[in-house]
């Protein structure tokens, strides 16, 4: 598949460089250095480069949006038409100081950007886990019991390239329905965060739903 990751900081420098070691053509853009993504895209070791946004975005099937919330509609206009392009966003919905969601309850950031790009397939994924655990999840990717990783969206095309994306890191793909839960999704984020970054044990930290028999 041909991937644009639109912001290559920590999400998305690390997504970015699993999908191209999964196999895939990945861009990277957005980031405040040419010499960065390019670097990224050296390391990345698969079929990886850097471009423009623009680029990136004409170039691909489907793109990770991995920027912080007030960057996106800056974003959105350097990316121009995203007609019927698939949109993974990971990116939550956090006011300047990262201290508190600005979108909630009646929305979501994740249905907040599919109305800024109506013609776009968005879909939430990967936004549930810290940038830490990434690889160590991709490196355990042939065991049996994974950790699970929620999205959510509304088209069945768009859903289809997240659950792929996601099997390819190395998580189990939970559908948790249409784009709406991406509601619940985004402050679960936070929880994870909570657990992560103020928990014991460290920022390398996933989840996994268990459904258990009677
Ligand atoms: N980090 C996590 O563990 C995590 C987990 C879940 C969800 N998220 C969400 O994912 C999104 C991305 O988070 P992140 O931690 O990956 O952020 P980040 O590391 O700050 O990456 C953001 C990217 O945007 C680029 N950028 C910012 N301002 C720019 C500007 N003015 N011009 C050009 N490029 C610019 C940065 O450039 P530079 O590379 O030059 O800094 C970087 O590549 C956020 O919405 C966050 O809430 C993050």
């Amino acid at each position: 598949m041909r991937i644009g990751i639109l912001g290559s900081g920590l999400m998305g420098g690390k997504l970015g460089t699993l999908f191209a070691r999964a196999g895939h053509e990945v861009v990277f853009s957005y980031a405040r250095s040419e010499r960065k993504l390019q670097r990224l895209a050296r390391q990345a070791r698969g079929n990886a480069r850097a471009d423009s946004v623009s680029a990136a975005a004409a170039a691909a099937e489907a793109l990770l949006l991995a920027v912080h919330w007030s960057r996106v509609p800056e974003v959105l206009h350097q990316a121009g038409d995203l007609t019927g392009k698939v949109v993974l966003t990971c990116s939550l919905p956090m006011n300047d100081d990262d201290t508190e969601l600005v979108v909630g309850r009646s929305s979501s950031g994740a249905e907040e950007l599919a109305r800024m790009i109506p013609r776009a397939k968005v879909v939430s994924a990967f936004g549930t886990v810290p940038s830490e655990v990434l690889f160590a999840v991709f490196a355990a990717r042939r065991r049996a019991r994974r950790p699970s990783l929620v999205y959510c969206g509304d088209a069945r095309a768009g859903k289809t390239v997240a659950a792929r994306l996601i099997e390819d890191v190395g998580f189990e793909p939970v559908d948790a329905g249409p784009l709406r839960i991406a509601r619940y999704l985004e402050p679960f984020t936070l929880l994870v965060a909570q657990l992560a970054y103020q928990g014991r044990g460290g920022a390398h930290l996933a989840y996994r739903f268990e459904r258990l028999r009677r």
